[in-house]
């Protein structure tokens, strides 16, 4: 049983991108994430548009992945999938695909809740990557959440902090909507800011207690400032969006960094991972490692394509159920608000 060799076919749908991996044990053999473009020119996610192009790309995703990694389906030892949580239209495809297969090829069906595999992509063995040892602090920061998660085990995980409102990636995007870029903006944010003056602006940083955070009077007092800004200038957003980007990712930074600390000092663990889409921000990746010169932790970092939504990292929590035995009944359903550790 040791060294049985277990083979995970994982599918990711709970939001806009169709995703399939296979992995074998620990490693990642294909990771095929087929993104949504449909939803760009709305501004954000449309559920049923997206719950559509699931079912659409479904199919041709698991082959593709299948034929990546030069597996036939027959190796498969177990399905796993995201249950939740996420847009519950998206995630029934996911999950009757998954139902169904794991039923025809009469195999295991393993439940995985998105959120613990932004957290547990950590232990995906791939060059560059070092796993974190327990007990650990999670900071996941993606478009659906924003918490800070003290992380005992694998399948043992405590929420200590998250946002009472917008996540930060939303915090990103709408920001970025408010400056005319398209959706998702964060990235978009990400590569202006890299020119501009961190300092050129103040944008207030909200005043929420214990390790919470929030994101919608940031969001509010950016739509204001380019309003008034505007007004006296129209051409102000295109005379100064490197330095209004750089400004809008410093206070964001500054927001997550100061929890974080907090987190720190109040756990007395010093071994950070990040996860989530934007964690791919190159500015909190930065912030990060200077964390490490200045202030002795130790952090994590996945590999970029681990941090947005991907199957791979379903895959993950897959294989590691799988060596538990964790599986799920015949008749599981999709789960839209399902928290960690429950
Ligand atoms: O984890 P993810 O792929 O999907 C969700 O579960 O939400 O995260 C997507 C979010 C979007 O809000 C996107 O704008 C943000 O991650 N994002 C970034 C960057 N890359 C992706 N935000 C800031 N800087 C980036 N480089
Ligand atoms: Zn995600």
């Amino acid at each position: 049983m040791e060294n049985e060799t277990i083979y995970i076919l994982a599918i990711e749908s709970s939001c806009d991108d169709t995703s399939a991996a296979v992995l074998r044990n620990n490693k990642v053999l294909s990771n095929v994430v087929a993104t949504q473009s449909v939803h760009e020119q709305y501004g954000g996610v449309v559920p049923e548009l997206a719950s559509r192009a699931h079912q659409q790309n479904i199919v041709p995703v698991v082959h593709q992945a299948l034929d990546r990694a030069n597996i036939d389906k027959k190796l498969v030892s177990a399905i796993a999938f995201t249950r939740g949580p996420g847009l519950m239209g998206s995630l029934l495809v996911g999950t009757s695909f998954a139902k169904s297969l794991a039923m025809g090829l009469d195999i295991p069906l393993i439940e995985v809740n998105h959120m613990q595999a932004h957290i547990l992509a950590h232990f995906i063995d791939a060059d560059e990557m070092k796993a974190p040892t327990f007990p650990f602090l999670a900071l996941t920061i993606s478009g659906g959440h924003t918490q800070i998660v003290l992380v005992k085990d694998y399948f043992d995980m405590e929420i200590l902090g998250e946002t009472l409102d917008d996540a930060v990636g939303e915090a990103f995007d709408k920001s970025a909507k408010i400056l005319g870029l398209p959706y998702p903006g964060g990235p978009l944010v990400d590569r202006h800011a890299k020119s501009g003056n961190p300092k050129a602006f103040q944008f207030p940083k909200p005043k929420v207690g214990d390790l919470n955070f929030s994101f919608s009077g940031l969001k509010t007092s950016i739509l204001y400032f380019i309003q008034r800004e505007t007004a006296k200038n129209p051409d102000f957003i295109s005379e100064n969006l490197e330095d209004i980007c750089a400004s809008i990712q410093y206070t964001i930074i500054e927001i997550l960094m100061d929890k974080i600390k907090k987190a720190v000092k109040q756990t007395g663990i010093d071994q950070i991972a990040i996860g989530g889409g934007v964690s791919a921000n190159s500015g909190i990746r930065a912030a990060l490692l200077n964390a490490e010169q200045d202030m002795g932790w130790k952090t994590y970092i996945p590999k970029f394509e681990y941090c947005t939504d991907n199957a791979a990292m379903i895959g993950i929590v897959g294989f590691l159920k799988y060596q538990e035995k964790k599986f799920a009944a015949k008749n599981v359903t999709a789960q839209a608000r399902y928290i960690i550790g429950t």
